[in-house]
């Protein structure tokens, strides 16, 4: 049977790919967007779990938008206004699958900045959205060519991840917010805000998300797969109401409904009196790893590499002179350190710059500074070569 024209054009998942050879036990791997399995709340979730067994039922099918006490939770806890609702989804990723399903005809006009999130570019591939690139500075998104860009193409929507980008770690600057949330506003274009790694902010103070100052014109994608665990598999998306109804008719013929007593869960855990306790030791436990990371690489990398530092997130981006990153990550996964090359974070690769995306909250203090010495090392070796080359020309 012939497989479906969206995904004769969708390529394999690199990331997927890397991951299964980064399992190998003698691999150090930056390479994932991996939570320590051990920050994993289990004791915070123990009480609930027991009690599951006397709530026969959250195991009845339930509602497509999700369990109404967590959702009576979250319309507290996120401060909904009146006019908004959240629904509960299998993972964020659902969430952004069931916007794109049910807003984006193929050809539509999505906007998203360059580098952007691999499994979002997925998504948006998946209906054969028109994907559109804008530069990202380190401030968040080149604010001239957004405008440009929103004036020139008219797009649908704009999907950004302002706080701690993946696969940058940029945070988007408060002018930055203010402004990107004016152009949507007024050029009508939707936000598709996803805040997947907005808590895990280890210095300075929280800004608002970009959509606190477009709330009618945008759709908020929050995830507790960074500060509880991914394997429960809940997203919550909010918006008004009006941008979300589409989506619960989506989700009914796509699964239902979200598993009820994962979701349920997931209650228990943020009514523990020690959730926010939870949460700020893993903020403690990613900078330490950080930390370590970032002067590994200040000391180690060769001349011409720029090392951006971040305030929270998973990720730091290497720049590099410009190189085969791609045969660069291949020799360094035979080195035993798995990273990601920068080009699969790009829509648009005549935009790609040389870069690597290196994961730092999955890996050990010692396991880091190994890493850091045998990527400096496989580095200057694939410069060389190619000083090399363009010598034998
Ligand atoms: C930017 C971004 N959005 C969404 C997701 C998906 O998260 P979830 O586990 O909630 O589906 C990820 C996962 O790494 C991500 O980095």
């Amino acid at each position: 049977m012939e497989i479906a024209q969206s995904l004769q054009q969708t390529p394999s998942s690199y990331i997927r790919e890397i991951l299964a050879a980064a399992s190998d036990k003698n691999v150090i791997s930056l390479a994932g967007g991996l939570p320590d399995e051990k920050t994993f709340p289990i004791d915070l979730m123990k009480p609930m779990l027991e009690q599951l067994s006397e709530m026969p039922h959250v195991f009845q099918y339930g509602e497509t938008a999700g369990y109404g006490p967590l959702l009576a939770f979250l319309r507290e806890y996120f401060q909904l206004p009146d006019s908004h609702m959240a629904m509960a989804c299998t993972g964020s990723q659902q969430g952004l699958d069931l916007i794109a399903r049910a807003y984006v005809n193929p050809g539509d006009k999505v906007v998203m900045e360059a580098p952007s999130y691999l499994g979002a570019m997925q998504v948006f591939g998946l209906v054969q959205a028109n994907m559109l690139s804008v530069p990202q500075t380190e401030t968040g998104p080149d604010l001239v060519a957004l405008e440009e860009c929103f004036v020139k193409h008219a797009p649908k929507m704009f999907y950004a991840v302002p706080d701690f980008h993946n696969p940058t770690g940029i945070c988007w600057s408060l002018p930055t917010r203010k402004k990107v949330a004016e152009l949507c506003i007024q050029y009508n274009v939707a936000l598709i805000e996803d805040a997947p790694y907005r808590e895990l902010r280890f210095t300075g103070d929280a800004l608002p998300l970009v959509s606190d100052f477009c709330p009618q014109h945008s759709i908020v994608l929050r995830s507790f797969s960074k500060i509880a665990s991914p394997g429960l598999r809940i997203g919550i998306v909010t918006g008004k109401r009006q941008y979300l109804e589409p989506l619960v008719k989506i989700k009914q013929g796509a699964d239902l409904h979200s598993s009820v007593p994962m979701q349920a869960l997931l209650l228990g855990l943020l009514e523990h009196q020690d959730f926010d306790q939870h949460i700020e030791s893993i903020r403690v436990l990613y900078k330490s790893r950080y930390d370590v990371l970032y002067a590994e690489l200040k000391a180690k990398l060769p001349d011409g590499c720029i090392v951006e530092g971040v305030d929270g997130g998973m990720f730091v981006w290497v720049t590099l002179p410009a190189c085969d990153t791609f045969a660069l990550a291949k020799s360094l996964l035979s080195n035993g350190v798995a990273v990601v090359p920068s080009p699969v974070f790009y829509a648009d690769h005549s935009s790609t710059k040389s870069a690597l995306r290196l994961n730092f909250t999955n890996a050990k203090p010692d396991d880091l500074k190994v890493a850091v010495t045998r990527l400096a090392k496989g580095l200057e070796t694939q410069l060389s070569l190619q000083k090399d080359k363009v010598a034998a020309l």
